[in-house]
Formats: C-alpha cells, sequence, structure tokens
C-alpha cells in the first residue's frame, strides 16, 4: 500500500488525566508525560514529510478547571517553549500560536512572542501551537477583524470571501486533511471549526501519552484508506 501523506494534520491531545490516573499518578504526572510524546511525536511527524502539523494545547473552556492544574499546564507550557523545540528550529520549522489577544501569563505570551519571532522566516512546515484557543472564538474574532477593515475603508464588504475570511483567522492555513482525536472521545470540543470543513476524522482509543510514532502510522493507514470525494464522485 502506497501510504498517503496529509498535508495538515491536526490533533487533538486528550486523555493525559485518564493515563495518569489509570496508573495512580496526578494528573500532572499526565501531562508532563504527554508532553514528552509531543516532543517525540512532532519530529516524526514531519520527518514523515506532514507540510503543517497543528495541535490542541489548551482550550478557552480549560479555565474551568482546578488553579492547581491550570497553573501547572502555564509552567510546563513555559518551560516546553523554553527548551523543546530546538530540533525543530534546526529542522526549519516555523513555530505559530493561535491563540485569543489576551489571556495567558504575561510570562507565557512574552515566551509566544520570542518563539514566533524566532523562527518566522522557516520555510520546511508549519507547527501551529493552539493555546486559550476556541474555534467560534476564533471565527468571531475574524469576522471582527473584517468588519474594522470594511469600516476603514481597507476592504470592500463585496470582497468577502471563503478566501479573504481563511486568510484572516488566528493563522493563516491550509485546510485539515486528517484530524486525530485520541482516547475515544468522538467530538471536536470547539477545535478548528473553519479549518475541519472537510477533514477526514479519526478516533483512536489510546490516550495521548501513548499515542507514539507507531501509532500515528497506523493513523496514516487508516487515512491512506479513506476516500475523499469533496461533493463529488471518484472514478474507482
Ligand atoms: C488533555 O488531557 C490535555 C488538556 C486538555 C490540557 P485531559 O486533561 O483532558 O485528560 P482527560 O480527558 O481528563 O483524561
Ligand atoms: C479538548 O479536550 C482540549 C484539549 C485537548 C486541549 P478536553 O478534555 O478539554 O475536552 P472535553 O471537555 O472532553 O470536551
Ligand atoms: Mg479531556
Amino acid at each position: 500500500m502506497n501510504i498517503k501523506i496529509p498535508n495538515h494534520v491536526a490533533i487533538i491531545m486528550d486523555g493525559n488525566g485518564r493515563w495518569a490516573t489509570s496508573r495512580g499518578l496526578s494528573r500532572s504526572e499526565g501531562h508532563l508525560a504527554g508532553s514528552k510524546t509531543l516532543q517525540k511525536l512532532t519530529e516524526h511527524i514531519f520527518n514523515k514529510g506532514v507540510k503543517v502539523l497543528s495541535v490542541f494545547a489548551f482550550s478557552t473552556e480549560n479555565f474551568k478547571r482546578s488553579k492547581e492544574e491550570v497553573d501547572y499546564l502555564m509552567n510546563l507550557f513555559i518551560k516546553m517553549f523554553k527548551t523543546n523545540f530546538k530540533t525543530l528550529k534546526n529542522k526549519n520549522i516555523k513555530i505559530v500560536f493561535s491563540k485569543k489577544e489576551s489571556g495567558l501569563p504575561e510570562k507565557l505570551e512574552k515566551i509566544i512572542k520570542q518563539v514566533e519571532e524566532e523562527t518566522k522566516n522557516n520555510t520546511a512546515g508549519i507547527f501551529n501551537i493552539c493555546i486559550n484557543y476556541g474555534g467560534q472564538d476564533e471565527i468571531v474574532d475574524t469576522t471582527k477583524k473584517l468588519c474594522e477593515k470594511v469600516l476603514s475603508g481597507e476592504l470592500d464588504v463585496n470582497n468577502i470571501d471563503n478566501n479573504i475570511f481563511e486568510q484572516n483567522l488566528y493563522q493563516d492555513l491550509p485546510p485539515i486533511d486528517l484530524l486525530i482525536r485520541t482516547s475515544g472521545e468522538e467530538r471536536v470540543s470547539n477545535y478548528m471549526l473553519w479549518q475541519m470543513a472537510y477533514s477526514e476524522m479519526y478516533f483512536p482509543s489510546v490516550h495521548f501519552p501513548d499515542f507514539d510514532s507507531n501509532e500515528f502510522d497506523k493513523a496514516l493507514e487508516v487515512y491512506t484508506s479513506r476516500d475523499r470525494r469533496f461533493g463529488g464522485i471518484n472514478k474507482k
């Protein structure tokens, strides 16, 4: 079988908590294990030839969790973004963040800006990290941005189309070809609603810390077997 490589893969990294509790560990230990998995996985995914990788790291809704868990995650992100991306930077990958304009701790916002700045001219691929992100918020924020452009005279309302809309989202990315959500939950939890309009979906039962290179390769096999029609009819 000739494996097809999706251009844009998106992953809802779910199940860190369950992975930990099933081992008698704390939820924090689950998040730490998930962060280690992510580091290895990103390299593998770009090595496979995927051009754009999006991951859901923290949703706007995740602020509903206990202060202890939110604080742990924010500190983990700070540590990760400071140290973990060396190999990606060396591989010429551009790192971008999809997020609401504000709301994260200042220290984290600063590191995010730094990482974006350092990698902005990289051209081998894009790693899009969604943090303090909600899909509906992204669509509303984009609508506001377009309204402002119309009001200022920069944009003619009659010129707004899907392409213009897409270019004004948090990041201008190609459509998602393959969406993976680990942990067996079959829902999208307000993830990249616009970008997943025609994506193939795959819901493996493993929790994210166990989603290793082999598991990703299985996802590629499933993707290869899918018949993507985009509303048309494929000749067999
Ligand atoms: C995903 O794992 C990580 C984040 C949402 C930050 P969860 O923490 O949601 O793990 P479960 O779903 O409770 O197992
Ligand atoms: C989605 O997972 C968000 C992330 C993976 C960051 P959740 O665990 O927050 O989603 P629900 O609550 O099960 O829908
Ligand atoms: Mg969850």
